[in-house]
């Protein structure tokens, strides 16, 4: 039986807490996309575990799988195992010997690149994600498989570090041996470092050939979870392009990126995480945004009324939503409809949890983007005018296939009486039932809106702020 846990939004809509909520019942649980983009938090007895890599369920002793679908830097996956450990854990992580291995040059191409892009850039992590991917496509990836294989490796090296020096050195204009890049375009430093990274892994039985290795698992009678990371709305082929990332978060994903026939997911449950409002890391559109945030909310975008930006700095201060390295505030707004019907459209979920309800709390109003209108006064050209002139006035119900036109869309909002603050973890202890009434009515509208019923709902970051509806495994 499988479990498969996507985010229906932006990212960070608490997708590691229901990994762990869940996970308790999962003897496997496997990253399928993405690579240490992530940040996967659990709160475990206290204890706060912030993951990028690492499947969530390694915090409560489950086999980890890194999938073919993932870009696997081994600095990171050796760093945070060992962490893990110093806090007295000890993680059972497997990586597929198909995934593709993050290098230096791809966290420096990923930089480089982001500075060209001006308008264009996502304001992405800067892990190489990107570029690892596009090597993928390109067919001169280096894999997990060939770390372990020194000719090969020294082979896969030799054709494409070239490549990357003559990338940065003619098209953007650098030293590729400048000290700022530490040896990233450095064929015999590489081939050392990477080897070393693939004696570590062949040491310790990490390199797996994973979708042998699942269907061992699955015939055992194993119980298996696809931990998605990012969401919907960042998948590259489904979210607000280009403003995303590069790989397919949505649950089509788990099936081609663990390396499991579609039938395996789909006889499971596939639960769409949503975070009761909307937050936003890096650029690009968002109708329901509140506030302005500098750097990152587009030029037009964003409501900058004192209302919101007030709306906007309880959320955040409740909901902790700042960067956790840098401090800065995050965007922050509504729930936008729109997005979570086509986030069900193309996941197709069994079932919902709904997260951060508690962050509401206190509150005389919660609204939600219901609908958008497009917005036509500001087209430029012709030919946009020509595009969109059907949709003049509409009320549109899911999100548009361009970001351009999901930028010119207005939120029409439909507004919720609020719900009061009470100890959460006594609501969680007594169940749905206990939950605000206001709070319920706001839920209902939801799971009515997706034709999706309510299988979690978080009133906090713990486990025990989490009211379980429906279990997954039975
Ligand atoms: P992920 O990337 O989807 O796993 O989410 P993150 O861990 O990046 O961000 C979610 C944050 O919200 C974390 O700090 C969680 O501990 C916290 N969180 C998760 N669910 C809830 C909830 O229902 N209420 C509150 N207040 N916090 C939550
Ligand atoms: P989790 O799994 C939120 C965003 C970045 C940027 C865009 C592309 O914790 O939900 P990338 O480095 O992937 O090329 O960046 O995607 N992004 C995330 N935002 N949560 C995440 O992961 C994210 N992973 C990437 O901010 O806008
Ligand atoms: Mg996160």
């Amino acid at each position: 039986m499988t479990v498969t846990i996507v985010g229906s939004q932006l990212g960070d809509e608490g997708k590691g807490g229901i990994v762990d909520v869940y996970g308790e019942a999962a003897d496997v649980v496997v990253r399928y996309q993405g690579g240490d983009n992530a940040g996967h938090t659990v709160v475990h007895e206290g204890e706060k575990y912030k993951l990028s890599l690492v499947p969530s369920g390694a915090v409560r002793g489950k086999v980890g799988v890194l999938g073919n679908g993932c870009v696997v830097n081994p600095e990171t996956l050796f760093s945070e195992l060992d962490t893990l450990r110093e806090q007295g854990l000890t993680p059972d992580v497997r990586v597929a010997e198909r995934a593709h291995a993050i290098l230096p040059y791809h966290r420096v191409l990923d930089g480089i690149e982001e500075a060209e892009k001006e308008d264009l850039a996502a304001g992405t992590t800067g892990r190489g994600i990107g570029p690892t991917y596009e090597d993928k496509a390109g067919r001169r990836g280096v894999r997990i498989g060939d770390l372990l294989d020194p000719e090969v490796l020294r082979e896969r090296l030799e054709y494409v570090v070239p490549q990357k020096r003559a990338l940065v050195e003619n098209v953007f204009g650098h030293d590729p041996d400048d000290e700022q890049f530490e040896g990233a375009f450095d064929i015999d430093a590489l081939y050392e470092q990477y080897r070393e990274y693939g004696e570590r892994l062949a040491d310790n039985g990490m390199a797996v050939n994973a979708s042998a290795f699942l269907a061992a698992q699955r015939e055992a009678g194993k119980n298996v979870m696809f931990e998605g990371a990012q969401g919907t709305s960042l998948d590259i082929d489904h979210g607000s392009y280009p403003y995303v990332t590069s790989s397919n978060p949505t649950a089509g994903g788990a099936a081609v990126g663990g390396g499991v026939g579609p039938t395996v997911v789909g006889q499971g449950e596939i639960v769409g995480i949503v975070k009761g409002y909307l937050s936003r890391v890096g650029t690009g559109p968002m109708p329901t945004e509140l506030g302005f945030v500098e750097g990152q909310t587009p030029e037009d975008g964003g409501d900058t009324s004192d209302e919101a930006e007030e709306l906007a700095k309880f959320i955040r201060d409740e909901g902790g939503e700042y960067g956790t390295v840098t401090g800065r505030p995050r965007r922050v707004g509504w729930l936008d409809m729109p997005m979570l019907r086509h986030a069900a459209n193309v996941n197709g979920f069994t079932g919902l949890a709904v997260n951060h309800l508690d962050v509401l709390a206190g509150l005389d109003e919660v609204q939600v983007g219901h609908s958008y209108t497009l917005d036509t006064t500001e087209q430029s050209s012709a030919s946009n005018q020509n595009a969109t002139r059907s949709d003049d006035g509409e009320e549109i119900l899911t999100m548009p296939a361009t970001t351009e036109k999901w930028a010119r869309c207005e939120a029409n909002l439909r507004t919720f009486d609020g719900w009061a603050d009470p100890d959460w973890t006594e609501v969680a202890a007594e169940g749905y039932d206990a939950l605000p009434e206001n709070a319920k009515a706001y839920l209902e509208y939801i799971a009515d809106e997706l034709e999706t019923p309510i299988y979690v709902v978080g009133v906090g970051p713990g486990r025990e702020d989490t009211v379980i509806v429906e279990s997954v495994w039975d």
